[in-house]
C-alpha cells in the first residue's frame, strides 16, 4: 500500500493514514500541504487534501457543497455497513441531521454541562486517589481511559459495573479505521459492534418499562412518543455519542498531558495559575487534537484554494493541519498555554460542530488540573523514551504515558 500510495501522490507530499510511521508523527507530513494549491491524492480513488485553515473552515461551512453522507463504492463501504444503514447527525445532512440534533441539542448546552461539574470532580479525585496508592501513574490507563467513559456512561444512564465492557467495545470499534479502504473487517471487531448493539437493545428494552431522567430514556421517549426517531437511528445515537464522546476525551487528556510533560515551563506556568487552565486546553486541542481529520464528498464541481474539485470526490479535511497553519497561527509549531487568540477548529466548524465541546473542554480542564493540583513534582518519567500511539489515525491517542510522581 505505502509504495502504491507513493506513486499515485504528488511527488513532495507523503499521505499515508496506513502507515505506523506516518501516524506516529503526521505533522512534518502537513507542512508541505500548507503552501501551494490545495492536492489530490489517488488512494485507489482521488481525494482532495484539504489542510490549510481557510480550506478546511471553507468546506466544513459550505456543507451544501460537501456532504458527510458517505458515499457507496469508495472503498469504505465495510465500515459504514457495520454501523448498520441508519444515519446518524454526523454522517448525514440537512434535513435529517438538524431532526437529529434537535434531539440531543439541549442536553449539551453549556449550563448542562456544568450541572456535571460535581461528579466530574469525584471521578477525577477517586481515580487520583488511587494513582496516590499505587505510586505510580500511566496517564492513560489511571485517568484519561476511565473518566470520559465513566461520564457518559452517566449521561446514558449505564450502571457502573458497565464501564469497562463499554471502554472495550468502544476500543474495538474504533480500530476498525484502521482497515484499508476495501478491506473486511476484523471479525473480532465486528463482534465488538454486534454485542455493543444488543447491549443497547437490552436496556432501550429496560428503560421504556422503567424510564429515567438519563439520556438513553430521553431518546427511547422521542422514538416512542413522537416518532422523531426510529429504531436503527435510536440504536445508532446510542452508539454514535458513546464512541464520540469517549475516544476523543481521553485523547485530549493524554495528548495535553504529553505537551505539558514535554513544556516543563508550561506546566510550572499553570501551576502558578490556574487560570490559565481553559487557554491551556484550547492550545491543547490545537497542538496536538484528538481528531486529526474528517471527511466529505463534493456534491458539485468546484473549487477550493485554487484546486478544482470535481463533483463526487472525496475530502480528507485534516483539521490538524488546519490548526497548525502559520497563515493563522503564530510560531505554530510552537505549544504555548498563553497563546491569544487561538481560533483552533479541533471541534470542527459549521452545523456538525461538536455537541459534546463544553463537556469535552469541561473534562479535559478537570482531569488535568485536578492531577496538577494533585501532584506537584509530576513530571514525564521517561522524557528522552518514544511515546507510542493507538491505531487509529483519525483519533490520535497514546497507549500508555508514564509519569513519575515525585
Ligand atoms: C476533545 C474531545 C472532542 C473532540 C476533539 C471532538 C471533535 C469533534 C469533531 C471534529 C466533530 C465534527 C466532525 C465533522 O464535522 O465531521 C465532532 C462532532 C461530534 N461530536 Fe465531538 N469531539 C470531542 C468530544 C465529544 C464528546 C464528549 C461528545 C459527546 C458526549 C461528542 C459528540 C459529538 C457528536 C454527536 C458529533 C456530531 C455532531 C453533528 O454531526 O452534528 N464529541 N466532534
Amino acid at each position: 500500500m505505502g509504495e502504491a500510495l507513493a506513486t499515485a501522490t504528488p511527488p513532495d507530499i507523503y499521505f499515508n493514514p496506513w502507515d505506523e510511521n506516518f501516524r506516529a508523527n503526521p505533522y512534518p507530513h502537513y507542512r508541505p500541504l500548507l503552501t501551494g494549491p490545495l492536492r489530490i491524492i489517488d488512494l485507489g480513488f482521488k481525494f482532495a487534501l484539504a489542510a490549510r485553515y481557510a480550506d478546511v473552515r471553507a468546506i466544513l461551512i459550505d456543507h451544501a457543497t460537501f456532504s458527510s453522507v458517505q458515499p457507496k463504492g469508495m472503498g469504505f463501504d465495510e465500515q459504514t455497513k457495520i454501523f448498520g444503514d441508519a444515519p446518524t447527525m454526523l454522517g448525514s445532512d440537512p434535513p435529517t441531521q438538524t431532526r437529529l440534533r434537535r434531539l440531543v441539542s439541549r442536553d449539551f448546552t453549556p449550563r448542562r454541562i456544568r450541572d456535571l461539574e460535581p461528579r466530574i470532580r469525584d471521578i477525577a479525585k477517586n481515580l487520583l486517589d488511587a494513582a496516590e496508592r499505587k505510586g505510580e501513574f500511566d496517564v492513560m490507563a489511571d485517568l484519561a481511559n476511565p473518566l470520559p467513559v465513566m461520564v457518559i456512561s452517566d449521561l446514558l444512564g449505564v450502571p457502573p459495573e458497565e464501564y469497562q465492557q463499554f471502554k472495550n467495545w468502544s476500543d474495538k470499534i474504533i480500530e476498525a479505521d484502521n482497515t484499508l479502504p476495501g478491506m473486511p473487517i476484523p471479525d473480532e471487531i465486528k463482534s465488538a459492534f454486534t454485542e455493543l448493539r444488543s447491549y443497547f437493545v437490552a436496556e432501550i428494552a429496560r428503560r421504556r418499562k422503567n424510564p429515567g431522567t438519563d439520556l438513553v430514556s430521553a431518546l427511547v421517549a422521542a422514538h416512542d412518543e413522537s416518532e422523531a426517531l426510529n429504531a436503527d437511528e435510536l440504536l445508532q445515537f446510542l452508539v454514535l455519542l458513546l464512541l464520540a464522546g469517549n475516544e476523543t476525551t481521553t485523547n485530549l487528556i493524554g495528548n495535553g498531558m504529553l505537551a505539558l510533560g514535554r513544556n516543563p515551563e508550561s506546566m510550572a506556568a499553570l501551576r502558578a495559575k490556574p487560570d490559565l487552565m481553559r487557554g491551556a486546553v484550547e492550545e491543547m486541542l490545537r497542538y496536538d487534537g484528538p481528531v486529526q481529520a474528517t471527511f466529505r464528498t463534493a456534491t458539485k464541481d468546484t473549487v477550493v484554494g485554487g484546486t478544482q474539485i470535481s463533483a463526487g470526490m472525496g475530502a480528507f479535511v485534516i483539521i490538524a493541519a488546519a490548526n497548525r497553519d502559520p497563515a493563522q497561527f503564530k510560531d505554530p509549531e510552537k505549544f504555548d498555554v498563553t497563546r491569544e487568540p487561538n481560533d483552533q477548529v479541533a471541534f470542527g466548524e459549521g452545523i456538525h460542530f461538536c455537541i459534546g465541546a463544553p463537556l469535552a473542554r469541561m473534562e479535559g480542564s478537570i482531569a488535568i488540573g485536578s492531577a496538577l493540583e494533585r501532584f506537584p513534582h509530576l513530571r514525564l518519567k521517561n522524557p528522552d523514551a518514544p511515546v507510542t500511539y493507538k491505531g487509529s489515525y483519525f483519533l490520535r491517542g497514546l497507549s500508555r504515558l508514564e509519569m513519575a510522581l515525585k
